[in-house]
């Protein structure tokens, strides 16, 4: 097994150690299984997509999928506990906020200052840990994606541990769960529901509210992105990074396409949940009205074959990692902007050590709780000298 695989086989299994053997097992028995007590697992990617795309047929709504997860936090009103035409017309209303110029400004407000100061402590000779940089700056994206203060970032953090404690399996959150996930997000929508109410197109809030959204669906906006770009974020950046380094890239040589190979190999978000609304068949197995499915993402994208930045797997994914269909991530074109904002902020930096890492155990979304890395002088760069070689000194863990 190489290096990255190794390593990601580590994530995987310190988030899910049980889970992401099952999985593995399920789909070597076939692309779609039945699995007693979990649901219809699908680990191919063009049945997911046939799930993803027939929203008449799996719904976010019905037993087992999404929003009997979420909607005692988020409320009834969210893209992510919608389906048809409620959701289509909420969607067209938010996607407002991810207009290129948009997308542009909030990158550039929330991660300039963390950014910085990682960029000086790494050209100071020190060791950073990617990860909370990462957090702190994909959080305060969010926060000015929403137009919440800064002094929201505790209620972030709160609101975050409680995602992390969302098994894979589980139908609905614990009432524990709910509870304290419901007070954080009270906490943080305040001043949002504040500048909601006040109308202030100058606010984003006031802006969605000009936009045709209620007070609650302004309230559930605040908390679905939280849950959807943060920990995707702090999960695929460092994974990035590492991934690079155990092929012997450094950050200058992170192309494009070195970036969708990674997030085709690590497909941060591991599962997308629905639920059958007929009797019917899937790939030749029978499939009954409630039946939960299970969308394997990760295991379809995997399929393709292994991490190959330099001839990327050729299988048409169409970028299966962020979904398919009318709930295909709104947030995408944000994300990849602040992979490419934090990508450019450490090309200065194309020998970067990974000094430290440690794999998060028992979370939601599998991810590095540590990964510092240390800047090496580049003395000279087996490229410009012909010399063959990584262009990044190996891991020391
Ligand atoms: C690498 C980062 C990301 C990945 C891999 C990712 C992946 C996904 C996937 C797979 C879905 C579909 C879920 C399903 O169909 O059940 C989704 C939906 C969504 N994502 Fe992302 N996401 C990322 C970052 C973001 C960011 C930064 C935001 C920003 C706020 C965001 C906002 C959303 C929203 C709002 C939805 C729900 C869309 C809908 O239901 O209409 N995502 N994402």
């Amino acid at each position: 097994m190489e290096e990255w695989e190794r390593w990601e086989r580590r994530v995987q299994t310190a988030a899910h150690p049980v889970v992401y053997r099952l999985l593995t097992a399920v789909a070597a028995r076939g692309p779609v299984v039945r699995v007693p007590g979990v649901g219809v697992v699908v680990s191919d990617a063009r049945t997911a997509r046939e799930v993803l795309t027939d929203t008449e047929a799996f719904t976010k709504t019905g037993p087992g999928a999404a929003a009997q997860l979420w909607t005692p936090v988020l409320g009834a009103r969210t893209l992510i506990t919608l389906d048809g035409a409620d959701h289509a017309a909420l969607r067209r209303r938010l996607s407002g906020l991810f207009t290129p110029a948009q997308v542009g400004a909030v990158c550039e407000r929330g991660l300039r200052e963390p950014l910085a100061g990682a960029t000086r402590r790494l050209a100071a000779g020190d060791e950073v840990d990617l990860v909370p940089v990462v957090r702190a700056g994909a959080g305060a994206v969010i926060r000015e994606l929403v137009g919440l203060p800064p002094d929201a970032a505790a209620g972030f953090a709160e609101a975050s541990a409680v995602l992390a404690g969302v098994r894979l399996w589980r139908a609905s959150l614990t009432g524990r769960q709910t509870a304290r996930a419901r007070a954080a997000l009270a906490r943080l929508s305040e001043a949002a529901v504040a500048a909601y109410r006040s109308g202030d197109e100058s606010t984003v809030p006031g802006r969605l509210r000009g936009l045709g959204l209620s007070e609650a669906e302004a309230r559930g906006a605040v908390g679905m992105f939280l849950l959807t770009g943060t920990e995707t974020l702090v999960s695929f950046v460092p994974r990035l990074i590492a991934l690079a380094h155990d092929v012997g890239r450094g950050p200058d040589r992170i192309t494009d396409a070195v970036v969708e190979e990674a997030l085709r190999v690590t497909s941060p978000t591991p599962v997308m949940l629905r639920s059958a609304a007929r009797n019917g068949r899937l790939a030749g197995v029978r499939v009954r009205a409630g039946d939960r499915v299970v969308v394997a993402g990760l295991l379809c994208t995997r399929s393709a074959g292994p991490f190959a930045p330099d001839s990327p797997a050729r299988a048409p994914l169409n970028r299966l990692w962020f979904g398919a269909g009318p709930h295909f991530c709104l947030g995408m074109p944000l994300a990849m902007a602040e992979i490419a904002t934090v990508l450019t902020a450490l090309r200065p930096f194309p020998a970067l050590t990974v000094t430290t890492r440690h794999p998060a155990r028992g979370v939601l979304i599998p991810s590095y709780t540590t990964l510092a890395v240390r800047a090496t002088p580049p003395a000279k760069s087996p490229r410009a000298s012909g010399a063959p070689g990584p262009a990044v000194a190996p891991d020391r863990t």
